[in-house]
């Protein structure tokens, strides 16, 4: 099943069950508590809390989202992403967690095909009620039932709004990955990857010490596209899926490089060409503060990646179209944004190119007066301070020949 494909499925399915389909949100929530919409639920928050009406009791979307935590280490996994699709299903007091938990069961195993054997989930650990209920529908053995007492079975928004104890669907890949199973010390290797997150949302957190109970218990469920992509395509790598396959393929194609399909820069170049494109489509433009800047830093991170490989011009623009082929037909918004979009990512790309060049010559310079394979704080700082050369980007060019930033003298120079 290819991504598209499995997208309809998952809509259909619930469409199927009594849910009303919901376009994707932009990446620019209403919620001013919020830099980016980085889960399903954000653009419902007010339908949980009541103080909206739903246009259905239930609904089910694939939601665009933005989440850019883990971006330093975009690219040396098969996983991280700062651009991503959430399937969803959501129930404002219609029904709470057996039909959620029948329903996404049924999905996975009926439409979906995916072995039960290789299943296990997780529970609250005071959550009883979902441990039975695992039991009973699905069959599942105690022992494919971890209860897990920490916050990572407790799901929340953010400091304040919707949150409730949940429940996450993992797949095991066998043990020819690394990793242990969820809640044990190598969680977070590669053999056990969740794929589903099933919150029962049932109060709202007011203030850092206050809950209080929803008006109703409500639903909301997460599932990565690109994850369950992988799944379906048998893989655990989110970038050997069709999602990513034909925009890395390009930047092979297009900066001429002997790097594999799985080194870090191609994937690096993939994901943030998605993010760029999509927050340059929702109204985001290169700027130096708030959402502007994030945009920046994710281009400008994708182009060092890009001129890493030793390209001299600009390629960005030159992938896009062949994003643009592959998501055009889920999210036209994306087409009706194409010039503006090419503009922007030849632009970025040219001006930040001047920047490297100039960069660069200065840090070889100072590499001649590197002592004990630490580089001046202050040289790094006069070259992102005057000269536009981000730090990351200097650590990186050190990196290679095993050379590391005082960064001490560097944040008293920034502090000062
Ligand atoms: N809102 C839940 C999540 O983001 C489903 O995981």
């Amino acid at each position: 099943m290819n991504s598209n494909q499995i997208r309809s499925k998952f809509l259909k399915y619930f469409e199927d069950n009594d849910h009303k389909i919901l376009k994707s949100s932009s990446l620019i929530p209403h919620d001013e508590t919020l830099l980016f919409t980085a889960a399903g639920m954000v653009p419902l928050k007010e339908f949980f809390m009541g103080s909206k009406k739903p246009p259905h009791n239930n609904l089910t979307s694939s939601q665009k989202c933005i989440r850019t935590v883990d971006i330093d280490i975009v690219g040396d996994t098969d996983r991280h992403l700062t651009f991503f699709e959430m399937l969803g299903n959501f129930s404002f007091g219609d029904y709470f967690k057996d039909l959620a938990i029948e329903l996404a069961w049924n999905l996975i195993i009926k439409e979906f095909g995916i072995d039960k054997n290789k299943l296990l989930v997780t529970v609250f650990d005071q959550d009883e009620e979902a441990f039975i209920l695992w039991k009973k529908i699905a069959g599942l053995s105690e022992n494919k039932i971890l209860k897990i007492n920490t916050s990572d079975n407790f799901w929340s928004m953010g400091e304040t709004g919707p949150c409730g104890p949940c429940s996450e669907i993992f797949y095991d890949h066998g043990d020819s990955y690394p990793g242990g199973p969820p809640g044990s010390d190598d969680e977070d290797g590669d053999r056990f990857i969740e794929i589903w997150n099933l919150v029962f949302m049932q109060y709202e957190q007011i203030t850092k010490d206050i809950r209080e109970d929803l008006p109703k218990p409500s639903i909301d469920t997460g599932m990565g596209l690109e994850r369950v992509a992988a799944l379906l395509q048998n893989t655990n790598d989110d970038y050997a899926t069709d999602i990513f396959t034909p925009l890395i393929n390009k930047s092979i194609e297009l900066t001429n490089s002997e790097e594999k399909a799985n080194s870090a820069s191609h994937r690096v170049i993939a994901d943030h060409l998605r993010s760029a494109s999509f927050l340059i489509t929702d109204g985001v433009l290169p700027s130096n503060e708030g959402r502007g800047y994030v945009l920046r830093r994710i281009m400008r991170r994708g182009m060092r990646h890009a001129h890493s490989l030793g390209n001299k011009e600009p390629i960005f623009h030159k992938i896009f179209p062949t994003l643009l082929h592959e998501m055009k037909f889920s999210y036209p918004e994306l087409n009706r944004a194409k010039d503006l979009i090419l503009n922007i990512l030849l632009n970025e790309e040219t001006k930040f190119k001047q920047t490297i060049d100039n960069g660069i010559k200065i840090l070889e310079d100072e590499i001649k007066n590197t002592q004990n394979n630490l580089f001046s704080g202050e040289v790094a700082f006069k070259l992102y301070d005057t000269f536009g050369f981000p730090l990351d980007l200097t650590q990186d060019y050190l990196k290679n020949k095993k050379i590391l930033v005082d960064i001490d003298s560097f944040n008293k120079k920034m502090e000062e």
